[in-house]
């Protein structure tokens, strides 16, 4: 009886997380994520991010993990006049690489693809004035990114429908990072 129970749960097992790699959900390695990453590329449906964007540059994001598997995540962010530094909790969801944060507004992140070494591209979701705002970002360890992870960024946002001209590849800066620590 426990061994029909056991591979029951087995099957069961395997029938979600082959639904799960169907929806395109990749789950994150804890152990891969800490540290510092650059924000390289960017897409956005946000009003906000159409307008400024000629002044968007790399960004910058630390991730702790915390106990329970949360994600603590500081950014520095580089606006006209401001570098805007601020950090979110994310805490796991149901969904394998999904989390989410109630810090300044409901928010979701969900990881679409990594090399568990390099880069990670990230599907994001803010709810604003109670309209749902999607992003789609590239994470990489380093300020230059290989022209194939380009590449494949490229691809998931037009696959997240994601117009040309709200993909943008971020220039560098200088003048807004996160404290070395
Ligand atoms: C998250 O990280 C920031 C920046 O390092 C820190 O100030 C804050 O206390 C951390 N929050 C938690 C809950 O660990
Ligand atoms: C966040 O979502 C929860 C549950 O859907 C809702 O009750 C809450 O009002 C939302 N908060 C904001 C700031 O949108
Ligand atoms: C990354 O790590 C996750 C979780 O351990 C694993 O499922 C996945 O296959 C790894 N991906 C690559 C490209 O190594």
């Amino acid at each position: 009886m426990r061994t029909v129970v056991l591979s029951l749960g087995l099957v069961l097992l395997c029938l979600l997380s082959a639904e799960a790699a169907d929806t395109g959900n990749v789950e994150l390695d804890r152990s891969k994520v800490a540290g510092k990453w650059y924000i390289v590329a960017m897409a956005s449906d946000s009003e906000d991010y159409i307008k400024k964007k000629e002044s968007l540059k790399v960004a910058m994001a630390s991730v702790t993990v915390l106990e329970q598997g949360d994600l603590n995540v500081s950014f520095a962010i580089p606006t006209p006049g401001q570098c805007l530094k601020f950090s979110s909790i994310y805490k796991p969801t149901d969904i394998p690489g999904k989390y989410y944060s109630t810090d300044r507004g409901n928010k979701t992140v969900q990881l679409l693809a990594t090399d568990n070494k390099t880069y990670m591209i990230v599907f994001a979701t803010r709810v604003k004035d109670g309209k749902t705002l999607h992003m789609l970002r590239l994470y990489s360890r380093t300020e230059e990114v290989s022209s194939e992870v380009t590449k494949l960024f490229k691809k998931l946002a037009k696959e997240k429908s994601f117009s040309e001209d709200t993909i943008w590849m971020l220039p560098r800066q200088e003048e807004c990072k996160l404290d070395e620590a």
